[in-house]
């Protein structure tokens, strides 16, 4: 498989986090905060972002798949792990990885939408241009990508490259 070629870099990457942490630290003041991360993508992304957000917050975790080996959604969004907490009452911060079709950010949206939250908002690092099914308001961004593959920064293919510390397109992503 061919290596992936570099598109954002670590410090880039670093630069807009600290930029997204300012912004939710002067929305959220006083809010009773709860960073909703979802899994697996997202965890490198929140664990720097939530450092840059400088509030008491609780952190809690969903598990969304909707993808298989390949590089195509299946479309079918599928909760495999729920929050352990309930929300009712707090400012809802859904924390993704990536908006592609937006499928998965919705059906979050519709399901945390029916359990009481004050607030419900959504932040990813990354949204596709041109791809979306869905159209679901992102309320803090980290940068909007073209319509490739990307891996690095905690996102896969067919879970390698998560570990890598920049953003990069996968040319030619095979499911092997
Ligand atoms: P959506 O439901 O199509 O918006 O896709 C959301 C999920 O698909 C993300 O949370 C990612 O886990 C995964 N995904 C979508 N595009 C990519 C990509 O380019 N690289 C890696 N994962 C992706
Ligand atoms: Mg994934």
């Amino acid at each position: 498989m061919d290596r992936p070629t570099p598109l954002i870099t670590a410090e880039a990457i670093a630069a807009r986090v600290g930029e997204l942490g300012q912004l939710i630290t002067r929305d959220y003041r006083g809010k009773p905060l709860l960073l909703v991360g979802v899994l697996d993508g997202a965890f490198v992304f929140l664990a720097d972002l939530c450092r840059q957000v400088d509030l008491p917050l609780d952190l809690d975790f969903v598990c969304v798949q909707s993808y298989r080996e390949g590089t195509e959604s299946n479309g079918r969004p599928a909760l495999t792990r729920d929050l352990t907490r309930p929300v009712a009452g707090r400012d809802v911060l859904i924390v993704e990885d990536i908006v592609d079709t937006g499928l998965t950010a919705d059906f979050l949206w519709k399901l945390l939408g029916t359990r009481g939250a004050s607030s419900l908002a959504l932040c990813a690092l990354l949204r596709k241009k041109g791809r979306a099914i869905r159209d679901v308001p992102v309320e803090y961004l980290g940068f909007e990508v073209p319509d490739r593959f990307i891996v690095g920064y905690g996102l896969d293919h067919a879970q390698r490259y998560r570990n890598l510390p920049y953003l990069a397109v996968l040319e030619r992503p095979s499911s092997d």
